[in-house]
């Protein structure tokens, strides 16, 4: 391997909230070819061609993620790229094949060694187990917002939501990773898909993934509209069977008035409210979210938690299913994530900014750039 100089993100100390971070915690330094020497047996070395700049990632520069890191540490939960050295006891992956990087297994979310190896890099190093080869069709680009977003949207809506064909789901900021995600996978699933977002620029592009009527739930001079005249008008005056729920805050009350009698009500995130939990990997939730009793009672609602990671560490099992699907539909092209945003690795304060602020639909990605 040739001397090679590369860039690597770096979090020495974890930020009040992600606009702290993406200001001043966020570090851009070069990086020295890793030494291979220097590595587990069973380790592999990725070039990263592209890694996700995800709404997980910016939450857990400040430590206001259920999973807290240790800095000092590189960020990029998901990252794709090409296997560049395998240890001895690296089995399952090749050198010069093209792999993605599984959130779960290696990277800042993971439990073990491996955490402070993120994909926001030019070089990183994964557990061979931890990395797959890229379903056929996809990009690079489009391999590293595939898992996370695409096992969230299956753990909502199957494994929780158990929804059906010719049933109606009401999915709110599906402009969103985990949203547009989640139309795709419930028009597979077989059913009737309103969408709401913010923006018609983007809402034209939900619509253009699958989704059968969007919504524009930006009311005037700020805030969240009345929009559930046109959801009861959609659905014979019924209401929606499901409501995935990414946003939370006022959009949440709008939507529990959006369902039918006994509707499933996911709670998948809260976009709108992201600073619940204190800073700085402070824990506790002192700005935690409400929600009307009296009209969950009276409308028989099934609220049902999805958190997808959690559910997972508590139960094994439910995964190898999941990803299973996911691959196989990924492989025959029956979804495809959706990037809209590119940057260079260097300026990935423009890109944690852009995802920030919302301008990002579906995935927002860097490509680190490296000297041979
Ligand atoms: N349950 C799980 O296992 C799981 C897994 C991953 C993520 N999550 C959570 O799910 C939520 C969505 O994640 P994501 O990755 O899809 O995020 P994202 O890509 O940033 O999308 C969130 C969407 O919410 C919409 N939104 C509506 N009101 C908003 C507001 N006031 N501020 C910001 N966005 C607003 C935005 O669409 P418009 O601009 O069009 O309104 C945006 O596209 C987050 O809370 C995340 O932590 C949960």
């Amino acid at each position: 391997m040739s001397a090679a100089a590369g860039t690597k993100v770096v979090v020495h100390e974890l930020a009040e909230n992600p606009a702290e971070a993406i200001e001043s915690n966020v570090a851009i330094e070069p990086q020295a070819q890793i030494d291979p020497e220097t590595l587990a047996p069973d380790d592999v070395i990725v070039a990263v061609e592209s890694a996700s700049v995800g709404w997980v990632d910016l939450l857990m520069t400040s430590g206001q993620y259920q999973h807290i890191p240790s800095p000092p540490y590189t960020p990029g939960l998901e990252y794709a790229g090409t296997v560049l050295h395998k240890g001895p006891a690296a089995v399952g992956v090749e050198v010069g094949e093209r792999v993605l990087a599984d959130g779960f297994l290696t990277g800042p979310r993971s439990l073990g060694a491996h955490q402070r190896w993120g994909g926001w890099a030019t070089w990183t190093v994964a557990p061979a187990h931890a990395l797959r080869r890229i379903p056929g069709p996809l990009s690079f680009d489009e391999a590293c917002n595939l898992l996370g977003n695409y096992e969230t949207a299956y753990h909502c809506l199957v494994a929780r939501g158990k929804v059906r064909q010719g049933e109606t789901v009401l999915i709110l900021g599906a402009s969103g990773s985990t949203g547009l995600a989640a139309v795709q996978l419930a028009k597979l699933l077989g059913a009737k898909v309103i969408a709401t977002g913010r923006s018609d620029d983007k809402l034209a592009i939900v619509r253009a993934q699958g989704a059968d009527h969007v919504i524009n739930t930006r009311q005037e001079g700020g805030g969240v509209r009345s929009f559930r005249d046109e959801v009861k008008a959609l659905t014979g005056g019924r209401g929606v069977d499901v409501v995935y729920d990414g946003v939370g805050g006022e959009l949440s009350l709008e939507s529990l008035r959006c369902t039918a009698f006994g509707a499933r009500y996911l709670i998948v995130g809260w976009a709108a409210t992201p600073l619940v939990a204190k800073g700085k990997g402070g824990r506790g939730a002192p700005n935690a979210n409400t929600l009307p009793t009296n009209l969950i009672m009276m409308k028989g609602l099934d609220v049902l938690g999805c958190p997808t990671v959690i559910s997972t560490v508590k139960d094994p099992a439910i995964r190898a299913p999941r990803l299973a699907q996911i691959l196989e539909w990924a492989e025959r092209g029956a979804i495809k994530p959706y990037v809209s945003h590119r940057f260079d690795l260097s300026d990935i304060r423009a890109a944690m900014r852009a995802k920030w602020s919302g301008e990002v639909i579906g995935g927002g990605v860097v490509h680190p750039s490296r000297r041979a």
